[in-house]
């Protein structure tokens, strides 16, 4: 897959993961890049893998979102989708898949243990996130599939879930604490109660009392669990997904965005675009010697209309050059990274219609460097 445009990358990517530091815009923008994809004539669904309901709101859907997708309305001669991970139904749904038996699914799913494990870790909701993202990529109703993280230095821990997960179930203790019934448990009891312990800490000692019978149920099923987890991990370094990294011009959002370049680099992903948001826009040339001539004589509301006029200019050229200065280290590390540009709105984003013009300036082609 060689494309060049982030235009292009909607025509072919069949996943599309937007990252970046609080409040740059991820959100907007993997919403943004759907309408694209959508006009584009793909069957597009954009996942939010962050709790909190911002999705909805900036395509101005009054109801919440769950892990259904829903059906946004807009004129594209493909289909857009919007939906946000629910971490316990995607675990139970992984769980009747797994299990041998509706029972065993039952039993799983009603146990103490099960239950804390699929509300409260937060390495559960990363795997959930793979996990939910690996079931839409692989659902005949979409074409591409676009995840929104949330908005933590810690974000793209779920690209590394699939792996942590099949490396835990594959370790000795593990194995042991699965298949008690084979003789093991008696043998390796010395080697077990520090993991017990340490599953308690975590997780309470009510829900330990759950641990025997979870396990029971669970023996089995980690062949199935592997298994998935490693083709969720192929799927997210395949060539067929494409990681965005979004930032704003503030020096806060460009060390931020460093650090997200840093980690795409740790995880050995490709990085092919960058998106700067909220830019300033540039409101006329105030530095031209004529303006500049015109100003001197000015008196009153037009000098004072071209002292705000030459300080948005600073600004955006102050922008500019930090987001010069932050694609250049980037290229350093990925030196094919494509730069888009899109300005800050006046106003909020908070409806179908401003996602759509910023989907506009996202596929201009002037917008890139
Ligand atoms: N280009 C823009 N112009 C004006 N407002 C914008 C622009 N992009 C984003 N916003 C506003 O900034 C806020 C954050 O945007 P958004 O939710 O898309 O960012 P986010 O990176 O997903 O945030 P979070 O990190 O909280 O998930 C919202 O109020 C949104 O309306
Ligand atoms: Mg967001």
């Amino acid at each position: 897959m060689s494309e060049i445009s982030l235009e292009q990358m909607c025509h072919s990517a069949r996943v599309i993961v937007t990252c970046g530091t609080g409040g740059v815009g991820k959100t907007s923008i993997a919403a943004s890049l759907g309408v694209i994809a959508a006009r584009a004539g793909r069957r597009v669904v954009v996942i939010t893998i962050d709790p909190a309901k911002r999705l909805a709101d900036a395509i101005g859907l009054t109801e919440s979102l769950g892990n259904e997708p829903e059906q946004v309305q807009i004129s594209a001669s493909g289909e857009m989708w919007v939906s946000m991970l629910d971490v316990r139904e995607t675990f139970d749904n992984l769980v009747r898949s797994a299990a041998p038996t509706p029972e065993r699914a039952t039993e799983m799913m009603e146990n103490s243990f099960y239950r804390s494990l699929s509300r409260s870790l937060s390495g559960t909701r990363d795997y959930m996130a793979a996990e939910r993202l690996y079931e839409l990529y692989n659902d005949e109703r979409f074409d591409l599939v676009i995840v929104d993280t949330p908005p933590s230095r810690n974000a793209l821990d779920f690209l590394e879930s699939p792996e942590r997960l099949a490396r835990f179930l594959k370790h000795p203790i593990v194995r042991v604490l699965i298949a008690p019934g084979r003789g093991g448990l008696r043998f390796a009891s010395a080697a077990i109660t520090p993991v017990l312990k340490a599953i308690s800490s975590v997780v309470g000692s009510d829900a330990l009392a759950g641990v025997a019978s979870f396990l029971r149920a669970f023996d089995g099923m980690e062949k199935e669990f592997t298994q998935r987890a490693l083709a969720v991990a192929r799927t997210l370094r395949s060539d067929d997904t494409r990681f965005v990294v979004v930032t704003a011009p503030s020096p806060d959002a460009l060390r931020e965005a460093d650090h997200f370049v840093s980690e795409l680099s740790r995880l050995k992903i490709d990085l092919k675009y960058v998106v700067a948001n909220r830019m300033p826009p540039r409101i006329g040339d105030t530095s031209s010697t004529d303006q500049m001539n015109f100003a001197r004589n000015a008196t009153g509301d037009v000098a004072a209309a071209h002292t705000i006029l030459a300080g948005l200019l600073v600004d955006a050229e102050r922008a500019e050059a930090g987001i010069d200065e932050f694609i250049a280290r980037t290229r350093v590390k990925f030196p094919p990274a494509h730069l888009t540009a899109v300005t800050e709105f006046p106003t909020d984003i908070h409806s179908i219609e401003s996602i759509s013009e910023l989907a506009e300036q996202l596929a201009a082609p002037s917008s890139a460097k």
